[in-house]
């Protein structure tokens, strides 16, 4: 059970949980045998809402998205939707951080969620919203920059170090970041919040200031949950199996991006580097590289790693390697076909749509938490 406050629905939804695994579940299968669709069964369907966790996730509207996103996150997105209440965000906010150009700040966004729908996230099943839209986000982080949230934890964070580096003009903003990432879970009750590996260390800190804020004012905060998958956590770059894949790293022959010519992701495949010896084998340590490229086939071309060692075994990576850019070739395709398909208006309505869901719950938790800090 998660820490914190949960909101009446969700208490209710527990209540209902141990009632339908002991009383109400065998009920429901003797009435499946005599095909007899009960009152039963719409009350179930109502009640199992309530049992829904949430989750909440986002991406920033910057760079080009790669197979790192794609793995990392946003296919955990799509498979986890069936049975949360998932709210999936364009966080621009965030993007900011760092300089953008409006105009194509303005399209990235739009992309950015077209994206998310092409992967197979569903704006009937979940809201997929666009950040800056609710600014009950930053005023949340505010809040937080005075009771929640400590330079020290601030000065700790990895991302941060790396994105400053030794550069003078840094934002504030990019320092504070990780704050406004804990408004954006910590505003919706969120229990769960799938990413990749690399945000482990935010939403730790989000858990921080969940339990200081509601050990000061009381309950007001649901303490969240990271999910990180096994695999496809951390997509390596092609060239540098040591690196992450990343949209901001130099050359892009490093990833594949999602929207990539099949062509050139194809020839980046066969230029990515591999390790010493020939064995296709799986072996982050020794193997950096060839590991890196399984895991992705393995994800990608639905096939189990230990599958793909014994199919390449005594075959070299030459072969492999063309195999894999025909896997990544064909995911390309499919995806990009589905993209073109959806329309810059019809991510538009959906993100307006969105919005609105999202303001409603957000505004609730924020006439709470004003009144418990004293300002209203
Ligand atoms: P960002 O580009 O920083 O907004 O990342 C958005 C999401 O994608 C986060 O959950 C990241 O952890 C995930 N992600 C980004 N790059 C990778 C990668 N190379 N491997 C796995 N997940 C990634
Ligand atoms: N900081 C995340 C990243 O760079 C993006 C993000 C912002 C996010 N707010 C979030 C992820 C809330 C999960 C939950 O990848």
């Amino acid at each position: 059970m998660v820490e914190g406050e949960r909101p009446v629905p969700w208490f209710l939804g527990d209540i209902y949980e141990n009632l339908r695994t002991y009383y109400i579940c065998p009920f429901l299968f003797v009435c499946k045998f005599a095909k007899s669709r009960s009152l039963i069964y719409n009350i179930d369907i109502i009640f199992r809402k309530y049992m829904k966790k949430i989750i909440f996730s986002g991406i920033q509207p910057s760079g080009d998205m790669h197979i790192g996103h794609y793995l990392g996150a946003i296919s955990q997105w799509v498979s986890l939707q069936k049975d949360y209440n998932c709210i999936f965000s364009v966080v621009d906010y965030h993007a900011i951080t760092v300089k953008q150009d409006p105009s194509e700040l303005r399209q990235r966004i739009v992309n950015t969620a077209k994206i998310y729908l092409a992967s197979g996230i569903d704006p009937t099943k979940s809201i997929i919203f666009q950040q800056s839209a609710v600014n009950e986000h930053v005023e949340l982080a505010w809040i937080f920059n005075c009771y929640g949230a400590y330079m020290s934890d601030l000065q700790k964070m990895t991302q941060f170090k790396d994105k400053a580096g030794d550069q003078e003009a840094v934002s504030v903003g990019l320092f504070d970041y990780p704050v406004l990432m804990a408004a954006d879970i910590l505003l919706y009750d969120t229990e769960i919040v799938p990413v990749g590996e690399d945000q482990k260390q935010h939403i730790e800190l989000a858990r921080d200031i969940a339990r200081r804020f509601n050990s000061r004012f009381g309950n007001a905060f649901v303490v969240p949950q990271a999910v990180v998958r096994k695999e496809g956590a951390r997509v390596m770059s092609l060239l540098d199996p040591i690196k992450k894949m990343s949209k901001s790293d130099k050359n892009q022959n490093n990833c594949i991006a999602l929207l990539d010519d099949v062509e050139v992701a194809k020839k980046k495949i066969m230029r990515a580097v591999t390790d010493s010896g020939s064995d296709v084998v799986y072996d982050t340590t020794d193997k950096p590289a060839i590991s890196n490229l399984l895991t992705i086939y393995a994800l990608l071309g639905g096939r189990q790693i230990k599958r793909l060692e014994k199919d390449y075994a005594g075959r070299g990576y030459g072969d492999f390697k063309r195999d894999l850019a025909d896997v990544v070739g064909k995911f390309l395709e499919d995806f990009q076909s589905k993209y073109n398909r959806i329309s810059d208006q019809e991510v538009i309505n959906i993100l307006a749509e969105g919005q609105s869901k999202a303001k409603a719950l957000a505004s609730k938790k924020m006439d709470k938490v004003r009144q418990m800090i004293g300002v209203r």
